[in-house]
């Protein structure tokens, strides 16, 4: 029997598939769809401290391979979530799910994290290090100074099962150096890849989002090799207690198990999900189980992290 069971942070998933941040996750109706799809669990939006618009429409937009964004984190606010994840702690005890977040200011993380210490929730957060799309911010994971002094402040307090996402990086020295910082943490997970940052889209002599005069984070086919090169950068990088998960460009189940080859112990799926819905879960589990089948793999250890290189 082929089976694509995983586990994150010692909690268990009947499947290593799942939405990634942002898509099919801001309100309690899109969650409980992918809750009760083939997907293993859920993230939420990223939620900040208190609700948010987000930028200025249009400011997502498909195109053929893949998509450009430029939300501004829109979400409903840290509590919204927060309230539906303790809700489902009691009517689905078995199961856990994923809470995103991030504060607009190394102040609000603080706060919003401190909520979540404080809490009866149970369930793995996400901190998201890395959201390309508010004007005047960077991505806090490209500044490793930022990010070290965040992760110091934060691991001070916060005592739950805890992972960032992370932006995509291009260098083999900024590999280096994030895993060096990230090894010094009781991080439970770094999730790679968010959306390549900035990229352009034109259509005839026009951008295609409004926001930032069309710059936006770019997801889909574009991004695999940069997202399978961040999984595996880092799964040869980090302490084996710090789990990977696997996020960008994919589309089928050989996408996932090329990041599941790289190390990824989880997958999620944005771009993909938002153009076919969440019976893409099913398709692309179909697709992973028959490539595993294929090749004799029973689980995903069978295979995770065992990428073969061209010796000589
Ligand atoms: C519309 C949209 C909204 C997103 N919002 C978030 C977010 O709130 N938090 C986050 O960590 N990543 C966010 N992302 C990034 C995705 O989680 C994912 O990392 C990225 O799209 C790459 O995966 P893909 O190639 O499957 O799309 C968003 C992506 C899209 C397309």
């Amino acid at each position: 029997m082929v089976s694509t069971h995983t586990h994150i942070a010692g909690f268990s998933f009947d499947n290593c598939l799942m939405n990634a941040a942002g898509v099919a996750c801001m309100t309690k109706e899109e969650l409980a769809a992918v809750k009760d799809s083939a997907a293993g669990t859920f993230v939420t939006k990223t939620a900040t401290l208190e609700f948010r618009q987000g930028n200025p429409e249009p400011r997502y937009r498909d195109v053929s391979l893949g998509s450009i964004n430029s939300m501004g984190l829109p979400n409903n606010g840290l509590d919204y979530y927060l309230d539906y994840l303790l809700e489902l702690q009691e009517s689905e005890p078995n199961r856990t799910f994923f809470l995103s977040l991030v504060g607009m200011s190394p102040e609000e993380t603080h706060t919003i994290l401190k909520k979540v210490q404080a809490s009866d929730f149970k369930g793995i957060t996400e901190l998201n290090l890395s959201c390309p799309n508010v004007p005047g911010k960077p991505q806090i994971a490209y500044d490793f100074e930022t990010t070290d002094k965040l992760l110091a402040e934060v691991f001070a307090y916060f005592k739950k099962p805890l992972g960032i996402k992370l932006p995509p990086y291009f260098d083999i020295v900024h590999f280096d150096q994030a895993a060096a910082i990230f090894n010094n943490y009781p991080l439970k997970f770094v999730n790679c890849v968010n959306s390549i940052g900035n990229g352009l889209y034109i259509e005839d002599e026009s951008v295609v989002i409004r926001p930032k005069n069309g710059f936006g984070g770019i997801g889909g086919q574009y991004i695999k090799p940069t997202a399978l090169a961040n999984v595996h950068a880092f799964y040869q990088r980090l302490k084996p207690e710090i789990q990977i998960i696997g996020t960008g460009g994919v589309l089928t189940g050989r996408d996932a198990f090329e990041h599941i080859l790289c190390g990824a112990s989880m997958v999620q799926v944005g771009t993909t999900l938002h153009k076919e819905g969440v019976a893409a879960f099913e398709r692309i589990t179909a697709e992973l189980k028959a490539i595993m089948e294929e090749k004799g793999y029973e689980s995903l250890e069978d295979f995770r992290g065992k990428l073969k290189y061209i010796e000589g």
